[in-house]
């Protein structure tokens, strides 16, 4: 290894991990700031970024995708890399791709003019599923059961446009939340949401208003959870996530099952080709089931990884089972250290 990895810190995210790691196998490293003007000298005596970039930081958003293309032109290995983070929080961009490559995806419809829009809306069948670009946890997914609401969307989308953090949803969250734990700790939460839905948040803030456009995709009828695959490199591990009660929103809800035998076979070998094919390090996908089948509704990079500590082991891309609980942000660490020997 020539020289050190920089990693941006920011507690919460993966580099917590990424810095216990290296410093438990005497990796060399330094903390950077990628939001700082010097970044690029910052990086002299480095050769490795990592970066886990957030669709929930304005500042992320507005300079990660260049930010990162530059320091690959520096010859420095980026994780994530453009290959594995140009669609990030983007879903209209992903439906393109999917579709590009031929993925069983959701039926997806993008419209970039109202006349458009409202047309197919007085011409589809519902109910449907709007959507914005951005955002998770199911935060910015809605049912859409009949014309009526269909209209409304639009033509908010064409005007007003929609916040891409809402404070009134973050505090339904929190209810849902509450009602799931009935602890201590998902009441002290609700205060405190009810508190930020009334005081802004800056950061939030600076997200910029989503417009312009509408999104919207087929309802899948039926599912009462959805599978999320997550491939890094040559292992991939899953989870099952229940709807929220009442809901048919999966994403978020907090209602994990570990089992690896609730995960089809045929969604880690999806996770597994398209990571291969789009050459990503990091590939999240969530998958809904139409008549058996498995659907891609999202692809990301990015993951909380404490919802993942309880998985019980991952498989090899030959399908072999690898048993015992692991962290997956070393093996984010690994394969950029790895791949960098291989190439030099
Ligand atoms: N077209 C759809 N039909 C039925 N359920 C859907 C559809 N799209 C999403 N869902 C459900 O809503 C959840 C959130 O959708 P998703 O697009 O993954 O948004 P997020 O980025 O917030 O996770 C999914 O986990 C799934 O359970
Ligand atoms: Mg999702």
């Amino acid at each position: 290894m020539k020289g050190k990895i920089a990693i941006h810190a920011r507690s919460g995210g993966f580099s917590d991990r990424w810095i216990e790691y290296c410093q438990q196998k005497n990796i060399p490293y330094k903390t950077v700031d990628c939001h700082s003007s010097n970044i690029i000298e910052e990086l002299a005596d480095c050769s490795f970024l990592m970066w886990n970039w957030s669709q929930t930081y304005a500042e992320d958003m507005l300079i990660a995708r260049g930010l990162i293309k530059a320091v690959e032109s520096m010859g420095i290995r980026v994780f994530p890399n453009s290959e594995t983070c140009w669609h990030f929080d983007d879903k209209v961009t992903q439906k393109y791709l999917m579709e590009a490559l031929g993925v069983p995806m959701v039926t997806s419809y993008v419209f970039l003019d109202r006349t458009t829009a409202l047309e197919w809306a007085g011409m589809t069948k519902y109910p449907k599923v709007f959507k914005l670009r951005g955002g998770a946890g199911s935060s910015n997914v809605f049912l859409v059961n009949d014309i009526n609401k269909a209209e409304r969307l639009i033509n908010k989308a064409f005007s007003t446009g929609f916040p891409p953090v809402s404070r009134w949803n973050a505090l339904s969250e929190r209810w849902w939340q509450f009602k799931r734990d009935k602890t201590f700790i998902s009441f002290f939460n609700i205060s405190r949401g009810i508190f930020r839905a009334l005081i802004k948040n800056p950061t939030l803030e600076r997200l910029p208003v989503q417009r312009n456009y509408a999104y919207f995709q087929d309802f899948v009828p039926d599912n009462d959870s959805d599978i999320r695959v997550i491939a890094i490199g040559k292992r991939a591990f899953g989870i099952k996530r229940m709807v929220r009660e009442g809901d048919f929103r999966a994403s978020g809800s907090g209602k994990i099952l570990y089992d690896p035998e609730l995960i089809p076979e045929a969604c880690i070998r999806m996770t597994f080709d398209l990571a291969k094919k789009t050459r990503s390090q990091s590939l999240v996908l969530d998958f809904i089931f139409s008549d058996g089948s498995p659907l891609v509704v999202e692809m990301s990079y990015a993951f909380a990884s404490h919802g993942y500590l309880s998985c019980p082991g991952y498989w090899r891309n030959d399908m072999t089972w690898v048993e015992g609980s692991f962290h997956p942000e070393d093996f984010m660490v690994d394969d950029l250290i790895v791949s960098s020997v291989e190439r030099s």
